[in-house]
């Protein structure tokens, strides 16, 4: 079945710390998630590495009181556990921290800055995810921060799954993928989900002209503007966000539709 993703999510980085496990917000996150799923989000983003897992527990304690089956949950396999056994420990722990059955989309999590690793074969890491697909604990296989050559690689490794996502960065300042990413992801029926969307707090954008004139013309905030910008491009943005009014604000991003011509005049703005 091809795969169907919100359009817009919610990020965690930062919920239970970062690289470290920090308890002194367990509470307000799981408070502020409970809270966007009560908006009406339904896809949220969460990786093994955020917090050291807590970040999945703290998602495992927001969505107790949701209908598991109506939310769209996305994790990670860091790239320090991608030999065959080491994925399916991985997937083993983020299934219990969240206290669910299965996991909507997990990705190999490449970070920009780590391609993948040489010492163990790619072969040998998807052959663990298809793995877990046969057994039900994931529903689709993805990736993160993969490069088109990348990409490439991953297809030619599946033997009988299709790759469904490629999260990457993409907003305001980083278009870059537009290049060759997103038109290769398009061809082969790929779904790109953009992290980062709101250039992670710095909306320096916001006073933009482009976007200034645009928000008076569809009275909506340059957030939503940019937001939107991304869901038109289909492109699932996952902002993150802890205060009510950000949840709400970023969720305006929905209901609407800039003009295809409004779209282009984004794209088209260079620094
Ligand atoms: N795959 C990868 O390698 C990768 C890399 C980076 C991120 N990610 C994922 O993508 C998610 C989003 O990226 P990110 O968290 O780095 O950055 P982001 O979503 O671009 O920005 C988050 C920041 O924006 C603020 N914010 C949210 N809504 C706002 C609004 N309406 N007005 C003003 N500020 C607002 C948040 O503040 P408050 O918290 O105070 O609301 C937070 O400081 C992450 O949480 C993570 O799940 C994946």
């Amino acid at each position: 079945m091809p795969m169907k993703i919100p359009p817009i999510g919610l990020g965690t980085w930062g919920l239970g710390g970062k690289y470290e496990r920090d308890e002194s917000n367990r509470e307000a996150s799981i408070k502020s998630l409970k809270l966007g799923l009560k908006i009406g989000y339904r896809l949220i983003d969460t990786a093994e590495l955020y917090g050291r897992g807590l970040a999945e527990e703290i998602v495992g304690q927001a969505i107790k009181s949701f209908k598991r089956e109506e939310i769209f949950i996305i994790s990670k396999v860091w790239l320090d556990n991608l030999a065959y056994d080491a994925v399916i420990n991985s997937v083993k722990k983020s299934l219990a921290r969240m206290e669910t059955d299965y996991i909507d989309l997990y990705l190999i999590h490449w970070s920009k800055e780590n391609r993948p690793k040489k010492n163990v074969p790619l072969e040998e890491t998807v052959g663990a995810m298809e793995f877990l697909a046969d057994q039900k604990l994931i529903k689709y296989i993805g990736v993160s921060n993969a490069d088109v050559n990348t990409l490439r690689q991953v297809q030619k490794a599946l033997k009988h799954t299709k790759l469904a996502a490629d999260q990457i960065e993409y907003n305001f300042y980083d278009k870059s993928a537009s290049k060759d990413i997103v038109p290769y992801c398009r061809r082969h029926d790929i779904k790109l989900i953009a992290y980062r969307p709101l250039t992670k707090g710095n909306l320096d954008w916001a006073k933009n002209q482009i976007i200034c004139s645009l928000s008076k013309k569809y009275n909506k905030t340059s957030v939503q503007i940019v937001l939107n910008w991304l869901i038109c491009l289909d492109l699932s943005p996952i902002p993150k966000a802890s205060s009510e009014d950000h949840l709400l604000e970023n969720y305006g991003a929905l209901g609407w539709e800039l003009e295809t011509s409004d779209v282009a005049l984004i794209n088209n703005i260079t620094q």
